[in-house]
């Protein structure tokens, strides 16, 4: 059995390629075994992994729990609206009194600020799993679009993938640039000027500033979401103005590789960053197998991270 070289998962900038390889690699296993409909496993029998979501979530939150459920963990929900930090007390009075009571094997974290899932790292004694903070990273996220591509194009290395959009805010953009690149693909990064970040994790990533220029050749199409709630009104003129230039419409899906294949974090603006004729067209779309690759990459994560844990 192999194991991660960290603790935590915070991020992709803390995993090394083989971190990365073999989280991929046991994800893939996942992914067929929990294709059977009968499969049930009790890895992490008797582990119980707490969630702590400080920001609104569908798909994490639920493939985080339908993954520890699948391994056998109990998984509980904790209702911050409801706890103690609305009376004032602090994150780290909080997170040393929910250990005393529940005594997590694990924490699965997600934070509208930078770096909160490092800080909270820094005051348990479990290993924490960063399930999206602020702009800076999601790095299972990165994981499931990867193994979304490996699945669905059979390698990452030198494909022509391009990432559109609200790149200053995006968090999915920065773990995926940071892992994408890595692996070997050729990334391009299309962006209004006010959405595109001054500096990039990586060193010489190609920058467009339209759709049409940047989406020649391309392998893989990945639109993200405009992130209203980290924008200044500004960035954008209006959301059909927005559509208007970097929305993905079938015309502009035709600068593309005619068998190049479409891409959405979730959750769409439809109309806004993908018009409702691309985001659903069963050929060309991997949004929804994408999200369902959630569950078995956090199994992978899970796994590595607890089954030796403390034993
Ligand atoms: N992609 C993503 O993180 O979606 P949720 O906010 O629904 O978890």
């Amino acid at each position: 059995m192999k194991h991660l070289t960290q603790k935590h998962l915070t991020g992709i900038d803390s995993l090394s390629i083989e971190d990365i390889e073999t989280i991929l690699d046991l994800a893939e296993t996942y992914t067929d075994k929990i294709s059977i409909p009968s499969y049930s496993c009790e890895i992490l029998k008797g582990r119980r992994i707490l969630s702590l979501f400080f920001e609104d979530s569908t798909r994490t939150r639920v493939s985080f729990e339908m993954a520890a459920k699948n391994l056998g963990a109990d998984w509980i929900n904790i209702d911050l609206d409801r706890s103690s930090l609305t009376k004032g007390e602090s994150l780290p009075d909080t997170l040393h009194t929910l250990e005393a009571i529940v005594r997590p094997d694990a924490l699965v974290v997600r934070h509208h600020e930078y770096g909160a899932p490092q800080f909270i790292a820094r005051h348990v004694n479990c290993p924490v799993i960063n399930a999206g903070d602020s702009w800076r990273e999601h790095p299972t996220q990165a994981l499931l679009d990867a193994l979304a591509i490996r699945r669905h194009k059979g390698t990452i290395k030198n494909l022509n993938i391009a990432i559109c959009g609200d790149i200053s805010h995006s968090r999915v953009a920065a773990s995926n640039i940071l892992l994408l690149s890595r692996l070997g693909a050729n990334l391009r990064i299309i962006a209004p000027p006010a959405l595109m970040p001054a500096k990039f994790p990586v060193e010489n990533i190609a920058q467009f500033t339209t759709m049409e220029e940047g989406l020649k050749n391309c392998d893989i199409i990945m639109t993200l979401r405009l992130q209203k709630e980290r924008m200044e009104q500004s960035a954008i003129p209006s959301e059909q103005a927005y559509f208007n230039e970097y929305g993905l419409t079938r015309e502009r899906l035709s600068f593309a590789k005619p068998d190049s294949l479409i891409m959405h974090p979730g959750p769409l603006n439809r109309n806004v960053e993908i018009a409702d004729d691309i985001a659903d067209d069963p050929d060309r779309s991997l949004i929804l197998k994408q999200v369902s690759y959630g569950v078995p990459v956090r199994m992978a994560v899970m796994d590595l991270l607890l089954r030796n844990q403390g034993q």
